[in-house]
């Protein structure tokens, strides 16, 4: 008889990333998805589980190539699919994206544009997109990557026509079409300090001066293992731009090695995911952290990034690795967790994961009581219930 109550009480005790997320104070956990991945049953359901995921972001189907493939031609059948699905499930949107220098229709690169012309499709676009998905998305990622590492601005089809002018042109008609939409830029590469992180910094100063809206910032976190910035320099470089009074976030979080895992990596990935949860935690102002995509079968990395892999949170067989649990502890500081060498005695690299209970050492952070109290009360409570039966 007791055994129904067990299965209502334990995912609560259990920790999920979301839950976790939103007890300590952010706003969402999320993931990245994409339209072919949901023909998979048991993808679809882990994907749907908003107690893990509260926030999805289409990775491909609200991208140009997708929405306008001709010229004034709008197709928005595949990212209704996601924006429907995430009604369904109750979870957030960021919307991704409207300006980007890759998967442009060939229409838009290959056009001999004046600025007048070029301007006009941009405001079309945007427009367009925005109004269609209007009240539908929690955020835009307005312009994404506009930046070359050193920090010059990268010279796509809209800065060889337009400058600089094309961000604010983009951020301005997205503005005007949903005035609820968070509108951010988003860029990868800039999660340390140095002059792209400038360059972005000097994006937003820009915008504001010119009375343009943005309200955050996505730091896109494509880290190799054992790169990731530490908690002290996440608040160093992510806290330049909360200072600007912009909100930030990290959007597109994966963490890959070299192929095959050892054993050194898998422990050090967990580590690097608790660190990044942890950063965003710490910082008032990021408001949340998605990955990109939370199952290695569908991740972008190994055809990205020949030679490496492994960069997700889930295996292919959808098996929480140690990287789960480390992203679920910098979230909770609680809860079951692998022991910090990141070996929990029954992960063998790609195959069944299983909880063991080691208590977390981290340190306190901001928002990690809260968490404690809802890691507690369901136990607690699941003993009272027991007891009282
Ligand atoms: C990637 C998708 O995941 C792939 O499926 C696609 O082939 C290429 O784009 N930065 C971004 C994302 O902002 O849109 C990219 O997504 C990954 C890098």
């Amino acid at each position: 008889m007791y055994s129904p109550f067990l299965f209502v009480f334990l995912p609560f005790a259990y920790g999920q990333l979301h839950t976790a997320a939103k007890n300590a104070g952010l706003l969402f956990f999320g993931t990245a998805t994409d339209n072919p991945e949901l023909t998979d049953s048991a993808y679809l359901a882990k994907l749907s589980d908003s107690t893990q995921f509260g926030q999805i972001t289409p990775g491909n189907s609200m991208k140009w190539d997708a929405i306008e493939p001709g010229p004034g031609n709008f197709t928005f059948a595949a990212g209704d699919v996601i924006a429907n699905l995430a009604k369904k499930n109750n979870q957030l949107i960021r919307c991704h994206n409207l300006v980007w220098h890759q998967q442009l229709p060939s229409w838009v690169t290959s056009t001999a544009w004046t600025p007048a012309t070029l301007t006009a499709a941009l405001q079309l676009h945007v427009t367009t997109e925005v109004t269609h998905y209007k009240g539908q998305c929690y955020s835009w990622d307005v312009v994404n990557e506009a930046l070359n590492d050193n920090g010059t601005f990268r010279n796509d089809i809209f800065f060889s026509t337009l400058g600089e002018d094309y961000i604010k042109i983009a951020f301005d008609a997205a503005a005007a079409a949903d005035p609820d939409a968070k509108l951010y830029y988003n860029d990868f590469n800039t999660e340390f300090p140095g002059a792209k992180s400038t360059a972005a910094l000097n994006i937003v100063k820009a915008l504001k001066a010119a009375g343009t809206k943005i309200d955050g910032v996505g730091f896109q976190s494509h880290f190799l293992v054992g790169s990731t910035p530490s908690i002290a320099t996440q608040m160093k470089n992510m806290g330049t731009f909360t200072a600007l009074g912009v909100e930030v976030a990290v959007t597109e979080l994966d963490i890959r090695m070299p192929l095959p895992p050892t054993q050194a990596n898998v422990a050090q990935q967990q580590t690097d995911y608790q660190t990044v949860t942890a950063g965003c935690l710490t910082l008032k102002g990021c408001i949340g952290v998605t990955v990109w995509d939370f199952d290695d079968a569908f991740s972008w990395v190994p055809s990205t990034f020949p030679g490496t892999g492994s960069a997700c949170i889930l295996d292919d067989n959808l098996n929480e690795k140690p990287a789960y649990f480390g992203a679920l502890a910098g979230l909770t500081g609680t809860g079951p967790q692998p022991p910090q060498n990141g070996t929990n005695g029954t992960y063998s690299f790609g195959n069944n994961v299983t909880t063991a209970t080691a208590k977390p050492t981290k340190a306190t952070f901001v928002g990690e009581a809260s968490g404690l109290v809802s890691n507690l009360i369901w136990p607690v409570m699941m003993v009272v219930v027991l007891a009282v039966l």
